[in-house]
């Protein structure tokens, strides 16, 4: 199924490529653009631009862009649409309390931060057709001493969002300061995952260092998360899911690869290549 995450990086955005330092493009150079935010506060560390804060006209003219957006993807043939309220972009952004000072209807308390992820959530849910899949990847833990709150405020939107149409909610983190103390090991994130999965019994899916064999069975199988998201090893391995399947004892492992590798794979590709058991380094890039 041919699907599409769709974003505002906010203050994150006018950024050299991950792989070029991942940070703020230089003053004056033509390449880099203003930025906006809920408030006129700098991420931070090499993303210290300031952004401009949000006019309510700013915040319309985003919404339609997220509805305009969605309906070129539908026109494009995908068939899944996913909307990027995580990793301190700006959706994160409004939620956060670290990045929202705003003292209007779209700031302050959680009903204010809340605000413009759930309308525009409701303006792309019009638009796209109740068949096919609607997910949002969002921040629901900062790792920054104010967790309890943050989880409780996520987990009471993440109902929001579910009584009005999300299919699943991809669990991730909030990004949105650099004092956080992300506790990096394999699996690290899936309790708060499980947490949010129980507490608003709708599917949700994870990442972050679940892709030893092991462990991805392990968060399914125990009912944690019902779909475990690989990022790097997918990168580093296109059929990593197909070592994966060997790796896990599958019996028609090849049935993970397209149709044409379907006979005589295992000859071709050999045995299973995933063998880590410790985590990957820490990812620079959050995007
Ligand atoms: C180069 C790169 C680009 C990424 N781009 C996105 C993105 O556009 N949207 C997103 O939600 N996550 C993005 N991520 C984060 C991954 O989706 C994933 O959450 C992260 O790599 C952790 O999962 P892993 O441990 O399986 O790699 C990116 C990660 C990398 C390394």
């Amino acid at each position: 199924m041919p699907g599409i995450q769709i974003g505002h990086a906010g203050r994150k955005a006018s950024a050299n490529l991950p792989w070029e330092g991942d940070d703020h493009i230089v003053e004056g150079d033509p390449r880099g653009w203003e930025t906006i935010s809920p408030s006129a506060i700098a991420f931070g560390g090499g993303l210290s631009k300031v952004p401009r804060e949000m006019t309510l006209a700013d915040i319309e003219r985003v919404k339609a862009d997220f509805v305009a957006t969605a309906k070129r993807a539908l026109q494009a043939g995908f068939e899944w649409l996913e909307l990027h309220f995580a990793h301190g972009y700006l959706a994160q952004s409004f939620f956060s309390v670290h990045a929202n000072k705003r003292t209007d209807a779209y700031g302050g308390d959680a009903a204010g931060r809340n605000r413009f992820l759930i309308e525009t959530f409701e303006a792309v849910r019009k638009v796209w057709p109740e068949n096919l899949p609607l997910t949002a990847r969002f921040g629901v833990i900062e790792f920054d001493g104010r967790d309890g709150d943050t989880l409780g405020e996520a987990i009471a939107l993440t109902r929001t969002l579910r009584d009005g149409g999300l299919d699943l909610m991809n669990v991730s983190m909030g990004f949105s300061t650099i004092d956080a103390k992300v506790p990096w090991g394999p699996s690290f994130l899936v309790p708060t995952v499980a947490r949010v999965r129980k507490e608003t019994g709708m599917p949700v899916a994870s990442a972050w260092c679940v892709d030893a064999p092991a462990d991805v069975e392990k968060a399914v199988a125990a009912g944690d998360m019902d779909v475990v998201m690989i990022g790097r090893a997918m990168l580093a391995d296109p059929h990593y899911p197909y070592q994966l399947a060997i790796a896990l004892g599958e019996e028609r492992p090849a049935w993970t690869l397209p149709a044409p590798m379907h006979t005589g794979c295992h000859a071709i590709v050999g045995p299973a290549r995933v063998r880590r058991s410790n985590p990957p380094p820490a990812p620079t890039s959050h995007r």
